[in-house]
């Protein structure tokens, strides 16, 4: 059998030495957490649809897709031709501009709670301003999280996403912001109740309305219909948080796809086409907290300052604006949607055939990969994998133990950590190289993995 670890190092010298350049430049060698990888990560240099080549002309099929951003794959023909365009024309004028305009008219159009949209340059940036709003709206001092859920890097976001749960992802953060948190699990309605009973300083809800990590802790639709019956009859907003799902769920993200209508949406990745950019949109009332009044007493003290250098600049509303005139029509969807079905079906009938225990699962264009003992097998071929815990799923996933990301990266599939997002490029010749990769891969792994248990 082929050793595919020794394959990774031996087919890339040129990623290894830049990586080693790099551990002098940047800490650990990297610009973003999720590119850690030993021995060393590759280096990118071009793309084009569903795929992209490394440095040493290495080419791999990429479940990446822009960290989620590429529902259109990479190099969309008007995306790029919009962002050449405006590039020529100017990047930055300081000034209004017409394409800002219409970039918050379409997401008004596509996404049912944006009554009213603000621009800012990423998904950190959108969640950060949709707690303030919403502890400036309601003169209260606290969030509601859920543990796992992921809403960026910034001080309140830190809270909760990891296990142990009561310790946040990040050192630095003073006590008393965390004190502002407040985290539970997700999925428990009446834990959720009991909470917004009792502590009335809570301003609001954020959520993945996917689950945690685009869904791979899961949440429920019913669990959210019940999330927003809940909030209501507290007086607590709830913002969804569709940096990922938003435009990728469905043209209209979660919301739309489920019927349930946040009272703040937070926004970034596929909104801007690929470049940078985040929003948060939502109710007038409360989005009119930015709004500036007729006197400088409201100026000064009713309101939520907001500047920010690259809000609604004029490449990201180019590339954002051509991406959502495709999204619109929805046929990205359904051939992303198709072929992550087809993908969870061939990888989870490679377990099967190898007899190793765990699961493929997902829905729409996501997939995650479950190494280990589930406790309830079946309920795996329903999206909801396990013990829908989070902890024990999280701890008890032996994919990244058993070296998953690497072995696929030799066998030219770049996995976003234990799974990944599908664009509209992705080909079923794709899949099923992929499924053929999974193979290799499992058969290397398979003397690491306990067998299924007899049932
Ligand atoms: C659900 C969610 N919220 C917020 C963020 C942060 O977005 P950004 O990386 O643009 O700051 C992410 C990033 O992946 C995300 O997945």
């Amino acid at each position: 059998m082929p050793d595919l670890d020794q394959e990774y190092v031996q087919k890339r010298p040129t990623s290894r030495r830049l990586y080693q350049e790099a551990l002098e430049v940047f800490p650990s060698g990297i610009t973003h957490d999720n590119r850690y990888l030993t021995p060393f990560p590759i280096y990118a240099c071009r793309a084009q649809g569903s795929h992209k080549w490394d440095v040493d002309g290495n080419e791999y099929i990429d479940y990446l897709v822009g960290h989620g951003a590429l529902l259109l794959g990479h190099g969309y023909p008007t995306v790029v031709q919009a962002v050449q365009e405006q590039a020529a024309k100017g990047t930055h004028y300081g000034a209004c501009q017409e394409l800002e305009l219409e970039w918050g008219k379409m997401v008004k159009k596509l996404i049912p709670s944006a009554e009213r949209v603000k621009f800012l340059s990423s998904g950190t940036e959108a969640t950060m301003m949709a707690m303030r709003l919403c502890r400036a709206f309601t003169s209260r001092n606290k969030v509601l999280k859920f543990a796992g859920h992921f809403h960026g890097w910034h001080d309140y976001a830190v809270a909760g996403v990891e296990p142990p749960y009561n310790v946040p992802v990040s050192l630095g953060v003073p006590a008393t912001t965390l004190q502002s948190m407040a985290v539970i699990p997700p999925s428990d309605p009446e834990l959720l109740e009991e909470t917004l009973a009792s502590d009335k300083d809570i301003a609001c809800v954020i959520i993945e309305p996917s689950g945690a990590h685009w869904g791979s802790i899961p949440v429920l639709p019913s669990f959210l219909t019940e999330l927003r019956d809940i909030t209501r009859r507290h007086d607590v907003l709830l913002i969804f948080d569709e940096v990922i799902t938003g435009f990728r769920h469905s043209p209209g993200g979660a919301q739309k796809l489920y019927g349930i209508t946040p009272d703040l949406t937070t926004m970034a990745k596929i909104l801007a086409g690929g470049l940078p950019g985040g929003a948060v949109a939502g109710r007038a009332d409360i989005m009119d907290i930015l709004r500036f009044g007729d006197t400088p007493e409201h100026n000064r003290y009713r309101r939520i300052a907001h500047p920010g250098t690259y809000n609604g600049n004029p490449l990201s509303a180019a590339a954002g604006i051509a991406a959502l005139k495709v999204v619109e029509m929805g046929e990205p969807h359904d051939r992303a949607n198709a072929m992550g079905r087809r993908l969870r079906d061939g990888m989870n009938a490679v377990l099967q055939e190898a007899d190793v225990e765990g699961c493929v699962y997902g829905e729409l264009s996501y997939f995650h990969v479950f190494l280990g003992q589930c406790e309830h097998r079946d309920s795996c071929d329903h999206g909801v994998p396990c013990e829908n815990t989070g902890t024990l799923l999280n701890v008890n996933n032996m994919a990244a133990k058993v070296g998953l990301p690497v072995k696929m990266l030799a066998r030219g599939v770049h996995l976003m950590g234990n799974g990944g997002m599908l664009s509209m490029m992705h080909t079923e010749a794709d899949i099923d190289q992929t499924i053929a990769a999974f193979r290799d891969a499992i058969q290397a792994i398979k003397p690491q993995m306990p067998t299924p248990r007899a049932v």
